[in-house]
């Protein structure tokens, strides 16, 4: 058996480096053919005219371009309609090189998922996978090759908009979520129809913009970038992603976009990437505002020696590449490089053999937004939804109540579920596509139950001629329900905040409905983590609902109800005010940390405020109670070659079904490097019935002890850990030490 498993497995990579021999001959043949100014046309890549997801450039020549060779690839065209009118117009030129259709498909297609930091609080790496695989099904049937995903910048600045767009703070949930994702939308492999290729952005470093500030510059030690920001972008190549796109912003001075350290030395050099590099929208072009490039010309210069393979939007590699070949400032090869890597993946994924392979509109028609993908959706909603606060068992909520007031501007709002980066849905019925939260509500309560409504405000501005009429409303009923948060447009890109409370008067509104001492359910949506310290110190049930997407009503129903136990954790710190950012939960250990909450003078420390934030990093509340006992390591003294197998029992004491995220955390108590006062190694979601009890094991090797030193080696040094089990980052349950002799 043994034997014919190995000779399968021989049999298996012989065929796959026939088969890798085979595109690259056919990609060497096809270059051979090819003049200048198509090996240059395959590395330009034009948006489509119907919309815009950056500074449009008007060009009113493109279709004469795809018809000429001059443009490898679009973006923002969908539907096989149109995919499939500009594909032939591609096979209209004279070599017939197909065009490749990228688009930003980041949290599902036409049936939209939870947003990537919704999702990464279920912390359910396969919910995240399938939610990824729905949203390649779905893209695929419409004519797409190519996502724009998985976004794995570390945010640790909520002002940051698109924190909305990651996997929040932590550098390991952050690679466990990026490996999810790639695979999710690559699917067994490139080329099988229902797969499209990943790309994995922004090299690097983006999520860390000065002053959460898009687009801004990044200032950082080649140690933090090592250890903090590229994990995740080595994780999502681990998994096979085909795809990069570098980033806006400089790092140390140099725009990621020419940056030859990062996209030559490290992803393409030490990494090996295979596959090709995509510049973000325009962001050749603006090497030149960044003052790093005198010119378009330089520009283009500086990218292609920097390995920007694909030019997004700039024009600089159309109008000045031939030249600056001509001029011998670029060899050809630095050219035919980025070619050839762009033409293997249109190789592989078949487009050669059929260039409308994805244009099948019988399979569009089956697969967008079906009944299947739906529920898929509201599996994904569900458990991506935290339960902040729950004083005196407010939720769940009874079927029986006899009136229930639904109050806020996001009850009736139907985009505002979709958030940032949802894919276009036309304006007309937006409920053939969106549950609203109204709808959601209505679908789940009994005949005998009567559901009030009252907008109360909107989501900004100071009017607040609304609360008269949502203070009536409340006190018609035994409960209200509050949805209250961000419009769709407020977190993103370009989305940046400088002030994150509750915006508008919508506070206000929640301190008017608890006056009329009435139990209130707040629900919070949301692209980020908010400020609403009032709120989360009053209103006795908070849920964050951030913005989930089509299933977001009849998903927030089953929270509501207690059809579903939420067991979502936060996957970023909530500060309490704007002034502690950037917070994140694995800080280095100052040589001043305060004893308690409350010391001052001389140590590390505000006068005015708290170290500790709202709501921790790994933080979120069940139905039902969970007892962490029992922790045993199987020794507390390893070798570098040894492991450590830890257990511990893990109880459900409370009255319902429920999960719990059990986080394992250490702190490696000195280094030759300063080290995080602790960091998150591992975790397991743990499904337990009431009064269930189960042993958890975890297994910690070098690897989970390892860190860069000062010389950037990966290294464990000898000496002290401390292992910690917990409910958060802030909510240690069980504690041990242990020691590394060699
Ligand atoms: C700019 C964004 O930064 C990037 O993430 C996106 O994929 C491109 N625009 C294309 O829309």
């Amino acid at each position: 058996m043994k034997k014919i498993t190995t000779m399968t497995l021989l049999m298996v990579s012989f065929f796959a480096m026939a088969q890798q021999e085979t595109i690259d001959q056919k990609v060497n043949s096809l270059l051979k053919r090819m003049t200048i100014e198509e090996k240059i046309g395959q590395l330009n890549q034009y948006t489509g005219d119907n919309s815009a997801t950056g500074p449009i450039n008007i060009n009113p020549n493109k279709q004469a371009e795809i018809k000429a060779g001059l443009i490898g690839s679009m973006l923002n065209i969908i539907g096989t309609k149109y995919t499939r009118q500009y594909q032939e117009l591609a096979m209209q030129s004279r070599l017939k090189i197909p065009l490749l259709f990228g688009q930003d498909v980041i949290h599902g297609y036409k049936t939209t998922f939870p947003i990537p930091l919704a999702e990464a609080a279920s912390w359910d790496l396969e919910a995240i996978e399938l939610s990824a695989r729905v949203a390649a099904i779905e893209a695929s049937a419409s004519g797409i090759h190519w996502t724009f995903a998985p976004m794995v910048d570390i945010g640790r600045d909520p002002r940051w908009g698109r924190v909305m767009e990651g996997a929040g703070e932590d550098t390991y949930l952050g690679t466990k979520i990026a490996h999810a994702r790639v695979k999710g939308f690559q699917g067994n492999k490139l080329g099988d129809l229902n797969s499209v290729m990943a790309c994995v952005k922004h090299f690097a470093a983006y999520g860390a913009a000065i002053g959460g500030r898009d687009y801004n510059s990044v200032d950082m030690s080649e140690r933090m970038l090592w250890e903090t920001y590229l994990p995740p972008f080595k994780a999502a190549l681990d998994a096979g992603a085909a795809t990069f796109m570098n980033s806006f912003n400089d790092v140390n001075g140099i725009p990621a976009t020419g940056n030859k350290h990062l996209q030559r030395d490290i992803l393409k050099g030490k990494w090996n990437f295979q596959g090709f590099v995509v510049s973000d929208w325009g962001s050749i072009g603006e090497m030149v505002a960044h003052g790093y490039s005198k010119d378009l010309k330089s520009a283009a210069f500086s990218a292609i020696t920097a390995g920007s393979d694909m030019d997004m939007e700039s024009n600089a590699y159309r109008y000045n590449l031939a030249e600056l070949v001509k001029e011998g400032k670029i060899a050809i090869d630095l050219i035919d490089d980025a070619v050839k890597r762009i033409l293997r993946k249109k190789f592989e994924l078949g487009l050669f053999d059929d260039p409308y392979r994805y244009s099948d509109t019988k399979r569009e028609e089956k697969e967008l937004n079906n009944p299947e993908n739906r529920k898929t959706a509201l599996e994904v909603a569900k458990k991506s939804i935290v339960l902040l606060k729950n004083e005196n068992e407010t939720l769940p909520l009874s079927k029986n109540l006899k009136t229930i007031a639904f109050i806020g501007p996001m009850v009736k709002e139907y985009k505002a579920n979709m958030g940032f980066w949802a894919v276009d849905l036309p304006e007309v019925n937006y409920d053939k596509w969106i549950v609203s939260q109204w709808d959601g509500l209505q679908n789940k309560v009994g005949k005998n139950t009567k559901l009030l409504y009252a907008k109360g405000c909107e989501v900004d501005g100071d009017n607040k001629d609304g609360f008269a009429e949502a203070l009536t409303t409340a006190k018609q009923a035994d409960v209200v329900i509050l949805s209250i948060g961000e419009r769709h447009d407020m977190s993103g890109e370009a989305k940046s905040r400088s002030d994150i409370h509750l915006p508008g008067v919508q506070e206000d509104l929640v301190k008017a409905i608890m006056a009329t001492g009435k139990p209130v359910v707040v629900l919070i949506n949301s692209g980020r983590p908010l400020v609403f310290n009032w709120t989360a110190d009053n209103a006795p049930a908070i849920l964050y609902t951030w913005w989930l997407g089509t299933e977001a009503g009849n998903a927030i129903a089953d929270v509501l109800f207690g059809d579903y136990n939420p067991s979502g954790k936060l996957p970023m710190t909530f500060p309490r005010e704007v002034g502690q950012i950037p917070i994140y939960y694995n800080h280095f250990s100052t040589g001043r940390p305060p004893a308690d909450e409350n010391a001052k003078g001389y140590v590390s420390s505000y006068i005015d405020l708290k170290n500790s934030p709202k709501f921790p990093f790994g933080y979120g509340l069940s139905y039902t109670k969970f007892d962490y006992s029992g922790l045993k390591l199987s020794s507390t003294k390893i070798k570098s070659n040894e492991n450590i197998k830890v257990s511990f029992q893990l109880s459900n004491i409370g009255k319902v079904t429920g999960e719990e995220v059990v986080q394992l955390y250490l702190q490696d108590k000195f280094g030759s490097v300063v080290r995080p006062v602790l960091e998150l190694k591992d975790f397991q979601k743990v499904k337990l019935d009431a009064g269930e009890s189960k042993t958890i094991a975890f297994t910690i090797d070098k690897e989970k002890l390892s860190f860069y030193n000062n010389k950037l080696e990966w290294i464990a040094e000898p000496g002290d850990f401390e292992l910690m089990i917990g409910a958060s980052s802030a909510d240690i349950k069980l504690k041990a030490d242990f020691e590394l002799v060699d």
